[in-house]
């Protein structure tokens, strides 16, 4: 591959000789929250992930101590923590993936769109900094609402003049990954086997699993079985508010589906082929201009926004009543980003 052979697109991308004998680049991921629930496991699945040659960890308070205890897994990655706004540049500088779990998580009976005063100014000034120390990073926005917080990111990276629209996600994979888990119990199939994709956007009825589209394929799933898991997928962040209690919103699950989408980003980096992965992004396949569904990553990060497929009648009705929802929120965000 283009990788063993030693090409390589940037100069701060030297190649790196792994205990395994192949090279791959090396690449920095920081990750903008690092200190929070989801962002404790998600620094340990990236220091064990071998792509990983640089982990910057970086919030507003308790990093040093996330950094040195992370810093002690005997991987290749070298962890550095990041604390304090004069330390966001250092962090961010040569950047090629940055993930964003920073803001507050949801309480029972809130819905996303309740985040949004605070967290919209958080990821606003946020990618302010990314524009300017990392321009060309991919940017994987994990802060709700994930609706407007994408919008508000591209705003801001309009603004600063930076914009690439291959280059901003907005962390969907927790749908995909409730889907696969919830779809495999009922269909009584081997989990790992299970594919199916989740379109849309993060919220409630905005988020759209293609069970029609799910491999392997079950006969023996009922349309009430299908609905029910649509229902279930769609209020899956709703069950993990409600289970905590108050303590926060799902951060092991999500650290593990941010994982696997900083992951998917890295190996599209790296050239490795059909790296296919649900992600929210600037959108032509509906008229949303952000909107969730199967992305084809690679050296430049989006390289293909695929179709939606062929959708049952069902689906096509979900998808019909989705569009005003995720139309405002996306709205919301922009009008933010324009005002403030
Ligand atoms: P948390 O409160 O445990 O952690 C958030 C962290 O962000 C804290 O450590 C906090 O200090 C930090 N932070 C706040 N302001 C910051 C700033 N300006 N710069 C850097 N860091 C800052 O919350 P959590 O459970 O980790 O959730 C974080 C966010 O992720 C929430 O908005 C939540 O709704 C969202 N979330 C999204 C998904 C998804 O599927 N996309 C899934 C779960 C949670
Ligand atoms: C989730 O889907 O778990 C997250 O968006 C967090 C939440 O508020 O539900």
């Amino acid at each position: 591959s283009a990788l063993r052979s030693g090409s390589s697109s940037s100069p701060s991308h030297f190649l790196r000789r792994c205990y395994c004998s192949e090279s791959v680049p090396e690449r920095k991921v920081t990750i903008l929250g690092a200190a929070g629930g989801i962002g404790q496991p998600l620094a340990l699945l990236m220091k064990i992930n071998p792509l990983v040659s640089n982990l910057a960890l970086y919030d507003i308070a308790g990093t040093p101590g996330v950094a040195a205890d992370v810093s002690h897994v005997n991987t290749i990655s070298q962890v550095a923590g990041f604390m304090g706004e004069d330390q966001l540049g250092k962090a961010l500088e040569g950047s090629d993936v940055v993930i964003i779990p920073a803001g507050v998580p949801r309480k029972p009976g809130m819905t996303r769109d309740d985040l949004f005063n605070i967290n919209a100014g958080i990821v606003k000034s946020l990618c302010i900094a990314i524009a300017k120390y990392c321009p060309n990073a991919l940017v994987n926005v994990i802060s709700n609402p994930v609706n407007s917080t994408v919008p508000i990111a591209a705003e801001v990276f309009k603004k600063a003049g930076t914009f690439d629209e291959k280059k901003l996600f907005g962390v969907t994979t927790l749908d995909v990954v409730r889907a696969k888990t919830f779809y495999a119990a009922k269909a009584k199939v081997p989990v790992s086997e299970v594919n199916v994709p989740v379109v849309g956007g993060h919220a409630g009825i905005t988020i759209l699993p293609l069970f029609s589209q799910t491999t392997p394929k079950s006969n023996n799933l009922s349309d009430e079985d299908i609905q029910a898991l649509t229902k279930r997928t769609q209020d899956g962040g709703t069950e993990v508010v409600e289970a905590k209690a108050g303590k926060g919103s799902a951060t092991l699950s999500m650290a593990y589906a941010g994982a696997i989408f900083a992951d998917a980003c890295l190996k599209g980096l790296n050239g490795v082929p059909e790296v296919v992965e649900c992600s929210y992004v600037q959108s032509s396949i509906t008229e949303l201009p952000f909107f969730s569904s199967k992305v084809r990553l690679g050296k430049n990060g989006v390289e293909e926004v695929l179709g939606l497929g062929p959708l049952s009648d069902y689906e096509k009705e979900g998808l019909e009543k989705l569009k005003p929802d995720l139309k405002a929120s996306i709205e919301k965000g922009i009008k933010f980003a324009a005002q403030s």
